[in-house]
């Protein structure tokens, strides 16, 4: 991925505004998709996960219309959305990620007059990377800037997960938000997602993001799917141990005792044990500042085996990755089931390794994925002093 200077994308997303609305936009903001490196299914379970920002943002440009409704266009999409200021519709389309981040600051009792808004993304869409979570904070923190109440990165993480899980009617948790809004270079992001209390960690590996290329279209039913058994598992562990105060808190000890049916024993024992192995990353981290490989092993193998939310694809690049010099850990990021797969370690080393792995894996599955070569990216930002 290129460096994070990216002036061009402010210019290009402030261009598009005035071309669109023959205007200046009055702010701009942008923020980044993530990978994730350890710590998966965990953060709706209340447990702790390990992102990064990436290098790759998206730059949304608002100003305020002189009447009318609210209007959102997008240099990466071909339809436009317009919607009342004062009562946004979902409509399954790309702007409800921006009328829903309106329609949740309305609920806190926010008065947004008509908004004119350009949005310019370099964040794959569908690709498992947030690109959702990107324009919502994005959007959240342009929308606090224009109407004079600036957004601190967490409110805007909170309120782009309101827009996601209340609006759009995604059932995510916390960790894209929060990663996409409080990402800092050269830093992991350790999130607690019980209390959102959050540190950064400095990491010095690079990453290799591996984009499968495999259709998302059973992601979010079977993503439901497994949430439901997570709070199956957690009511027959609370019959055990009235206190436990999430999923996450449970300790693989306690899961065995529960004696739980064998599909909810294995959802349960995964997110009991990676919560704990991103304790363990974080530990070997602040030691040494590179992620030990064992441990995302580890983590995809749990993914694969308890989770069951791998495929022969994920499994596949893991495989290749962890027979390429240069790699030291590899494993499937987000939620699964297609998506995402990612490689650590040295920069040089992952660029000469993914020409390879790609090759093989479009001869093996028809499929051409995409690869990116990032390291830890900053947050959310504003942007001042626009063309
Ligand atoms: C998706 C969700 C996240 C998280 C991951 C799995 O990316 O949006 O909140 O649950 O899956 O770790």
């Amino acid at each position: 991925m290129r460096p994070e200077s990216a002036v061009d994308d402010a210019d290009k997303v402030c261009a598009l505004f005035r071309r669109r609305f023959s205007a200046k936009p009055a702010v701009v903001a942008s923020a980044p998709g993530r990978v994730n490196l350890i710590g998966e299914h965990t953060d709706y379970n209340g447990g702790e996960v390990l992102p990064i920002a990436i290098e790759r943002r998206t730059w949304v440009a608002v100003g305020v219309a002189t009447r009318g409704s609210s209007e959102a266009i997008s240099a990466n999409e071909t339809e436009s959305g317009a919607w009342e200021a004062h009562e946004p519709h979902r409509t399954g389309k790309w702007w409800d990620y921006v009328s829903g981040v309106a329609a949740e600051l309305s609920l806190r009792g926010w008065e947004l007059p008509p908004l004119q808004i350009a949005v310019v993304s370099d964040v794959p869409a569908g690709a498992g990377l947030s690109s959702s979570a990107a324009l919502e904070v994005a959007a959240a923190t342009a929308f606090g800037a224009l109407a004079g109440v600036p957004l601190s990165a967490t409110e805007a993480a909170l309120v782009g997960h309101r827009a996601e899980t209340e609006f759009v009617g995604v059932a995510c948790g916390i960790m894209d938000q929060f990663a996409s809004a409080l990402g800092s270079t050269g830093m992991a992001l350790h999130l607690w997602c019980d209390s959102g209390r959050y540190e950064h960690v400095s990491m010095k590996d690079a990453v290799l993001i591996f984009d499968t290329a495999v259709p998302r279209s059973l992601r979010t039913a079977a993503f439901n799917g497994r949430r439901q058994e997570c709070d199956a598992a957690l009511a027959i562990l609370r019959g055990h141990f009235p206190t436990l105060q999430n999923l996450a808190a449970a300790t693989p000890e306690q899961v065995a005792v529960a004696a739980l049916p064998a599909g909810l024993d294995r959802r349960a024992r995964h997110v009991a044990e990676e919560t704990r192995r991103v304790g363990s990353a974080v530990v070997a981290l602040r030691a040494t500042g590179t992620l030990p490989g064992s441990l995302l092993y580890e983590s995809h193998e749990s993914l694969r085996l308890l989770y069951e939310c791998s495929s022969p694809e994920l499994d596949w690049f893991v495989e290749s990755a962890s027979a390429s010099v240069g790699v030291t850990g590899a494993r499937l990021t987000g939620a699964g089931w297609g998506g995402c797969g990612i490689a650590l370690g040295d920069a040089t080393a992952l660029a000469e390794a993914a020409p390879a792995i790609a090759a093989k894996y479009e001869a093996r599955f028809g499929r051409r994925p995409r690869t990116w070569i990032t390291h830890a990216a900053a947050g959310v930002r504003l942007h001042e002093n626009l063309t």
